[in-house]
């Protein structure tokens, strides 16, 4: 099989570019500069030069404050591109898998957001993810949307990279208590689009639609901050203290969900797949220098 990836320099992205590697899969793999996903005549021509089986959308606009403001930039890449790139597939009957957010919902439930839960988002970046969903979903039966939420990795910027950064300039680190998500490591998440496209190239499965994938364990901001720095500290003997905080100590631009936990069964369930999670402490492992 031959993928196309999109955002190949983002976190996902990159993620993504390894697991294939690593399976020696075929791919193609894009960025902004040579596939800019706004511009539906230049990625037509090329999806007609490659003709890749599939498709998975990693690109996005991601800087979650900076779209409050730069909310026609926001909606041009996350709903227009997303778009036009179901449109290019349509025209080539590929299929496309796109990466979505736990930010299309409101995030103040008490359980688990399944893939059907009413969507409401808070910030202009999940307007414009959403947006982006609907578009495809519009335009091209053969999608898949995977909602994930709280990307960490070896890649990119992230937080658990930016709490070990800290950890070296400070003696102690506020992270915010009061938001609940699940820690979602970008490498698994690679696995899972690459074993959901082997189910849909290799059995024409055609559960299409949107799901959801992240990692195992619940936790806050504060919980994940004091995991890496257990880990740190057990593999670098070095111990930096980490203090909890609420929101409404760290204000940001665009208001994040106090609740991010996102139910994950269908994906398992439709695709005969065994979860696919690395335990967290072995994945934060991996971000540590060797
Ligand atoms: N990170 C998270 O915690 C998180 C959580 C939930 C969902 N997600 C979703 O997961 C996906 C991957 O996120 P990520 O963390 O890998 O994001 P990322 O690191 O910010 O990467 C996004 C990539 O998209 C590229 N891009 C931006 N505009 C583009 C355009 N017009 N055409 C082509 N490429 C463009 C960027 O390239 P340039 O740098 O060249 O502009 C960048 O490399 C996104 O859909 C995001 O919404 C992420």
């Amino acid at each position: 099989m031959k993928l196309l990836i999109t955002g190949a320099n983002g976190q996902l992205g990159q993620a993504l570019i390894a697991a294939c590697d690593a399976q020696k899969i075929s791919y193609i793999a894009t960025t902004s500069a040579d596939f800019d996903i706004c511009l539906l005549d230049n990625i037509s021509d090329q999806l007609a030069l490659y003709r890749p089986d599939i498709i998975v959308n990693t690109a996005a606009y991601t800087a979650v404050d900076k779209a409050e403001t730069e909310v026609s930039k926001a909606f041009l890449i996350n709903e227009i591109g997303a778009k036009n790139l179901a449109t290019a597939c349509k025209q080539l009957d590929i299929p496309l898998i796109h990466i979505s957010t736990d930010y299309v919902f409101a995030g103040d439930a008490t359980t688990p957001y399944l893939p059907s839960a009413g969507c409401d988002p808070k910030t202009v970046y999940g307007a414009s993810k959403l947006a982006g969903e609907r578009a495809i979903a519009e335009v091209l039966p053969a999608h898949l949307i995977i909602r994930t939420a709280w990307l960490y990795s070896e890649y990119a910027n992230n937080f658990a990279k930016t709490i070990l950064r800290l950890a070296n300039e400070r003696d102690s680190i506020s992270v915010v208590a009061d938001q609940i998500g699940c820690p979602t490591y970008a490498p698994d998440l690679a696995e899972v689009i690459l074993a959901v496209t082997a189910k849909i190239l290799e059995t024409k499965c055609q559960h299409y639609g949107v799901y959801h994938y992240t990692g195992a364990e619940i936790m806050s901001w504060y919980e994940f901050a004091k995991r890496i720095m257990a880990v740190r500290a057990q593999h670098l003997a070095k111990t930096t203290q980490v203090i909890a905080i609420n929101s409404d100590q760290y204000p940001t631009a665009a208001k994040r969900p106090i609740y991010s936990v996102l139910d994950c069964q269908s994906l398992w369930y439709d695709f005969a797949l065994e979860p696919i999670v690395t335990p967290l402490d072995i994945a934060i492992a991996r971000l540590l220098p060797s």
